[in-house]
């Protein structure tokens, strides 16, 4: 028996019940460390942890767990990570919103606090060798603390799941009948990831059990919810409800619409190409809001600019980088941006989309007078004249030397390339 303090994150599915156990039976004390991050969806936002989680919670202590830790991050997890995440409009590789790879830095900084607190030297969690989670837990965990040091026991050595099973079989280790699932699922406010199985085969169509927050497309109201949803400085705002009481309201509407579902042939950090079904039907509505609002509000420049800075903010959060202070840096240009990101857009949800209808903001840059065709119009048409003569003029020179009158042409012995 060594007693050594280990800080496990535990989500109560089979891998991490068997790591559990594992460690209780090599003598550790095991403190468990569960996260709600809204992984139930909508519904269920708001009240407390759902009644699933604290049975996550008696099961660790049941495994033999010393002590078991229920945490609800939601509010952090949407106010720390995701708002941040939706400045940036933060969609990696174009389209998935990053619901996993923001999650993982936040149970990295779990770890760590919780390791302070009861004086633990070493952190655990379930992540095999092969995905990206393992990077963003390991990276969060040595950025703010490189003294601890982090286990993934699955990457030291692979379980198989018939070992797994086997394993919890021998032990006591009960085994939901939700493991007999062929997908292996995440989830949390921010989006619901779906992969392996059927889904291997990138030629195999998802099938519609792999949904659960999305309604399919014979199943979606034929008439359009419009919703309104009003920006503070870059804050989404809907009535009073909190920013993850307003995740989970999005998530619940725009999933009976069917929006936000993603089907992705997505690039691994650990170089792996790997097919990943997403449902997103929160974050996608208010990401297509946030660029609605954008567009009326920022300069030229600024887009152009800051759509650069986006897509590196999605990489840097895929890959793991959560912590480092270029993140930081983006983040502070974000916000500088956000002190104009104030106004309301209306989205219209129907049948697998969620589009901006509707945008207006005290900041807006659109002037009806310069952009009518109609009445009323200010822009002054002559000026154009000069700016076209002065914009084209280095085009006009370079046109003169490639393409000169047959005059300079035969001057120049016809050396002319056309
Ligand atoms: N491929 C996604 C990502 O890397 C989802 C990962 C989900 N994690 C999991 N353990 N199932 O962000």
């Amino acid at each position: 028996m060594n007693h050594e303090k280990i800080i496990l994150a535990y989500s109560g599915g089979l891998d991490t019940s068997v790591l559990l156990k594992r460690f209780v039976l090599d003598g550790y004390d095991v403190v468990a460390l569960t996260a709600d991050l809204g992984e139930s969806d909508g519904a269920t936002s708001g009240g407390g942890a759902p009644a699933a989680l604290e049975a996550v919670r008696r099961k660790a202590l049941a495994l033999g767990a010393a002590q078991a830790l229920l945490v609800d991050a939601k509010s952090r997890f949407i106010e720390d990570f995701a708002l941040r995440a939706l400045r940036a409009n933060a969609l990696y590789e174009g389209v998935y919103p990053l619901s996993a790879a923001l999650s993982r830095p936040l149970i990295g900084e779990l770890l760590v606090d919780v390791a302070h607190r009861y004086g633990a030297r070493t952190v655990a969690h379930g992540c095999t060798g092969k995905g990206n989670d393992q990077v963003r837990i390991d990276l969060t965990v040595r950025a703010l603390d490189p003294s601890l040091r982090c286990r993934a026991p699955l990457r030291e050595q692979p379980l198989s799941r018939p070992d797994a099973i086997a394993f919890a079989n021998e032990h006591g280790v009960p085994i939901a009948h939700t493991q007999a699932k062929p997908y292996s699922v995440d989830a949390n406010l921010w989006g619901r990831s779906i992969e392996a199985g059927i889904l291997e085969d990138p030629w195999n169509a998802p099938p519609e059990d792999a949904y659960a927050w999305t309604a399919p497309a014979g199943a979606r109201p034929a008439e359009p919810d419009d919703i309104t949803i009003a920006f503070a400085d870059g804050v989404p705002h809907v009535g009073a409800l909190a920013s993850d009481a307003l995740v989970a309201h999005l998530n619940a509407l725009a999933g009976k619409h069917g929006v936000g579902r993603i089907d992705l042939m997505e690039d691994r950090v650990i170089g792996v190409k790997s097919r990943e079904v997403y449902e997103c039907p929160g974050s996608i509505s208010l990401i297509t809001a946030h660029r609605a609002l954008e567009r009326l509000v920022l300069t030229r420049d600024e887009l152009r600019f800051k759509a650069g800075c986006d897509q590196k903010y999605a990489e840097l959060v895929y890959d793991g980088l959560w912590m480092s202070p270029l993140r930081g840096a983006l983040d502070a240009f974000n916000a500088s941006l956000a002190s104009r990101m104030t106004g309301e857009v209306r989205l219209r949800l129907h049948q697998g989309t969620a589009t901006a209808t509707g945008v207006r903001s005290p900041f807006a840059l659109y002037a009806e007078a310069l952009a009518t065709y109609g009445a009323g119009d200010e822009f002054d048409h002559h000026a154009s004249e000069g700016f076209i003569t002065l914009h084209g003029l280095a085009l006009e020179v370079h046109a003169r030397v490639l393409r000169p009158s047959p005059v300079l042409r035969q001057a120049q012995g016809d050396r002319v390339i056309t």
